[in-house]
């Protein structure tokens, strides 16, 4: 199944298969990457990154490294060059920047002649959300539209590392400070990555367009988060509820900027709405197996950490 669909890609470009990956340096696309070499022979792909020294151990390892910045278009024409497909990974800029960022590289793509362009969106994309990245995401699904090319449009769910990111500094404080929430269809890196590849490498019907939200299996709001770091770790963490503007004000207190700030506080007012909510299994069929859960999650990371401070080895946890 894997070899047809690759030759279907294959066929539209005549005899050239060449991958292409943006953010190869990142932890996705670096994951991506990683996955690919073992399905797709290393010649057949190519990292487009910023800092090809940073990719040096890829070209060690067959595949081609070429620069490539979003905000310089003449590098993306290279950097893509020959591509049959190209996975666009969102850039961590928002609005007006990386709105640009995003259609220069849906362009570049589109130039190279790709016969399909992959970009990794969001599960709460929406050109009316209050969460800044959502409305962009919605924009470059717009253009990835309007390119005409044959188009993905992964729509990732919530990063269970943004869990472990809201939880700041409850494992010291025992208390999880934030707004009002709502529940969130926490999702792995790893799952997300395998999915992209099961994407570049497979085709099928959930993958054309726009996906149905690729999460992970439930739904959990900061109340049960607190409550599940509780039971993994002995520490007893409190979920404290403050407003939008005494969260945003503790935010600039700890010297973040403005844009953070209120770009956490739009977050926390897409997850009331429900945004971030629906758990959807589309994921776990293409996975064939079930997707990681928060649990999972958070017993790798937040449960060592915190058996550490026990011992006394650990030093506090970062903010
Ligand atoms: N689904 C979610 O819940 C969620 C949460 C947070 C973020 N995201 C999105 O998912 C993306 C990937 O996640 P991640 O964990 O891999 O993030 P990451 O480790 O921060 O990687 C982001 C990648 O974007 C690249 N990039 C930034 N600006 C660029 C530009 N101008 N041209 C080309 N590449 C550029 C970076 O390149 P360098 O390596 O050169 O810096 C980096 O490799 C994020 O960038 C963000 O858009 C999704």
């Amino acid at each position: 199944m894997i070899r047809s669909a690759r030759y279907h890609w294959k066929h539209q470009i005549g005899d050239i298969l060449m991958i292409i990956v943006t953010g190869a340096n990142g932890r996705l696309g670096r994951a991506v990457t990683e996955r690919l070499l073992e399905r797709v022979p290393a010649e057949e792909i190519g990292v487009s990154v910023r800092d090809v020294d940073a990719a040096r151990d890829l070209g060690a390892r067959g595949i081609r490294v070429r620069r490539g910045d979003f905000a310089d278009p003449s590098s993306l024409a290279h950097a893509f060059e020959g591509a049959s497909q190209v996975l666009i990974v969102s850039t961590d800029a928002t609005g007006e920047t990386a709105l640009r960022a995003h259609r220069t590289a849906v362009d570049a793509a589109a130039a190279a002649g790709a016969g399909r362009i992959l970009y990794t969106s969001h599960m709460g994309a929406h050109p009316a959300s209050p969460f800044g990245p959502m409305p962009d995401h919605a924009a470059t699904e717009a253009a990835l539209r309007a390119s005409g090319v044959p188009f993905t449009a992964l729509r990732n769910g919530f990063y269970a590392s943004s869990a472990v990111m809201l939880l700041g500094a409850a494992l010291d404080t025992g208390e999880l400070v934030a707004p009002e929430d709502g529940p969130v269809a926490w999702t792995d890196h790893a799952d997300l990555a395998d999915a992209a590849v099961l994407a570049l490498t497979t085709g099928g019907d959930d993958l054309d367009g726009r996906t149905p939200a690729l999460t992970g299996p439930e739904a959990i709001d900061l109340a049960g988060i607190a409550a599940l770091v509780t039971r993994l770790t002995g520490r007893p963490i409190r979920r404290v509820v403050v407003s939008d503007a005494d969260y945003r004000a503790r935010l600039l207190a700890h010297g973040l900027p403005e844009a953070r700030a209120d770009l956490l506080v739009g977050l926390f007012a897409a997850s009331r709405r429900g945004d971030f909510a629906p758990a959807d299994p589309t994921l776990a069929r293409l996975l064939g197996r079930p997707a990681v859960t928060l649990a999972d999650v958070l017993t790798a990371t937040v449960a060592p950490v915190a058996a550490l401070r026990r011992s006394g080895r650990g030093g506090p946890a970062s903010g």
